[in-house]
C-alpha cells in the first residue's frame, strides 16, 4: 500500500491507496474516527457494488452505519439534496464525532464534505474516491461545497478529511472516457510543477491507460503527493495553490458555455490547458516546445485539443469575466513559464484570450 500525509498547522491525515482498499475502510475509518455511528453517501450508480463492499467492511469494524445515496449530477450537487441529507443525518439522530463518509466521485465527495462541514457545525469527514479525478485531485485537500444556479462551487468550505481510501479497484468498472478524464490532472500536476511526472506519465502511457494495478497506485501516490504538498504550503489559496487552476479559467467556461452537456471536466481542462499555453507561447512568456510537449501528450492519453463546436469568443469571455478567481474585474489565468513552472497573470488583454480561443478551434 502507498500512502501519503498531509501535514497542516492543526490537522493531519494519512491518503492510503491500494487495490481492494475498500475491504479496510471499516478498521481505517474507525482508527480516524472511532464512534459507532458513521453515515455513508454513496453514488447511486455503484450503490450494488462498491456500496455493498463499504457497507460490508463498515459494519465488520461495528459501525451502525445510515447508508443513502446520491445522483452524482451537477444538477444534484446542490442546497436540495444538502437539505435531504440534514433531514436524514437529523432523523437519524448522528452526533459530532459520527463521520461522513463520501464514497464516489468528485460531486458526492463535494457534497458529502459539505455536509460534514456544516452538520452541527463540522463533523469528521471521509474521502473514498472511486474516479480518477477525484483520486488525484477533489478528495485531497480539503475544498467541498455546491452549485448555485449562478454557477458551480460558488458555496462552500475548507473542510480537511481525516482520511482518504482510495481502492484503486473501484476504477475496474469506470467508464474509460471518465478515467481518461482524471488524467487531464494529473497531466496538469506534471506541467505546473513536476516536469519528471510529465515524463513518467509520457513513458508509461500504455500501461496507465492499460489500468496496469501497480502503474496505477504509482500514478496516483506521485499525484497525490503532488497535491498534499500544494495543500501543506497553501492550504487557504492565498498564492501557490491557485496553481491547480492551469487551464481552469477557459475550462469552465467551455463547461458552462455548452450547459455541461458536451465536454466531461477533465476534456474541458485538456482544451483549456492547451489555451492557456498557447496564449503564453503567443506571449512570449514561454517556449513554443512546451505547447507542443503538452499537446502531444494530451493527444496520446486521448483527450481533445481541438475543438470546432466552441460558443462564440463574447459567449465565452463573459462567463470567463464572471468566474469566481475573477480579482478586481480582471480575469486571472495561471500560464506556463516553463514545463514544471507557471505564474498567476492578471493583465492579459482581452485580444489576447480571444486569439487563444480561437487557436482551439
Ligand atoms: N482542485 C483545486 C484545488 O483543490 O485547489
Amino acid at each position: 500500500m502507498a500512502t501519503v500525509d498531509l501535514v497542516l498547522p492543526h490537522h493531519r491525515y494519512t491518503i492510503h491507496i491500494a487495490p481492494g482498499l475498500l475491504a479496510d475502510l471499516g478498521s481505517m475509518a474507525r482508527k480516524a474516527a472511532p464512534h459507532d455511528r458513521a453515515t455513508l453517501i454513496i453514488d447511486d450508480k455503484i450503490t450494488d457494488t462498491h456500496g455493498q463492499a463499504a457497507l460490508a467492511s463498515l459494519k465488520a469494524a461495528s459501525f451502525d452505519p445510515l447508508a443513502t445515496t446520491m445522483t452524482a449530477s451537477e444538477g444534484h450537487k446542490n442546497l436540495a439534496t444538502v437539505q435531504s441529507l440534514y433531514h436524514k443525518l437529523l432523523d437519524e439522530h448522528l452526533e459530532r464525532r459520527s463521520p461522513v463518509i463520501a464514497l464516489g466521485g468528485g460531486i458526492v465527495g463535494d457534497t458529502g464534505g459539505f455536509v460534514a462541514a456544516s452538520y452541527l457545525r463540522g463533523v469528521p469527514f471521509i474521502q473514498c474516491p472511486t474516479t480518477l479525478l477525484a483520486m488525484v485531485d477533489a478528495s485531497v485537500g480539503g475544498k467541498v461545497g455546491i452549485n448555485m444556479p449562478q454557477g458551480k462551487n460558488l458555496i462552500g468550505a475548507f473542510h480537511q478529511p481525516v482520511l482518504v481510501v482510495i481502492d484503486t479497484d473501484t476504477l475496474n468498472t469506470l467508464p474509460k472516457r471518465d478515467f481518461i478524464c482524471g488524467l487531464a490532472e494529473c497531466v496538469k500536476h506534471g506541467l505546473i510543477r513536476d516536469p519528471e511526472l510529465f515524463d513518467w506519465i509520457d513513458q508509461n502511457i500504455n500501461a496507465i491507460l492499460a489500468q496496469d494495478s501497480a502503474t496505477l497506485v504509482e500514478l496516483i501516490e506521485r499525484n497525490v503527493r503532488i497535491k498534499a504538498a500544494v495543500v501543506m504550503e497553501d492550504e487557504k489559496e492565498a498564492g501557490v495553490r491557485a496553481h491547480l487552476n492551469f487551464g481552469h479559467t477557459f475550462a469552465h467556461a467551455i463547461e458552462a458555455g455548452t450547459e455541461y452537456g458536451r465536454y466531461l471536466h477533465g476534456e474541458a481542462v485538456s482544451l483549456g490547458m492547451v489555451a492557456a499555453a498557447r496564449l503564453a507561447a503567443a506571449s512570449g512568456r514561454c517556449d513554443s516546445t512546451v505547447v507542443d510537449r503538452l499537446v502531444a501528450l494530451l493527444k496520446k492519453t486521448g483527450l481533445p485539443t481541438q475543438a470546432n463546436d466552441l460558443p462564440t469568443n463574447d459567449k465565452l469571455m463573459s462567463i470567463m469575466q464572471s468566474d469566481k478567481k475573477v480579482a478586481d474585474g480582471q480575469v486571472r489565468l495561471v500560464l506556463p513559464d516553463q514545463l514544471g513552472k507557471v505564474s498567476i497573470v492578471n493583465d492579459t488583454p482581452a485580444h489576447a484570450i480571444a486569439a487563444a480561443w480561437n487557436t482551439l478551434r
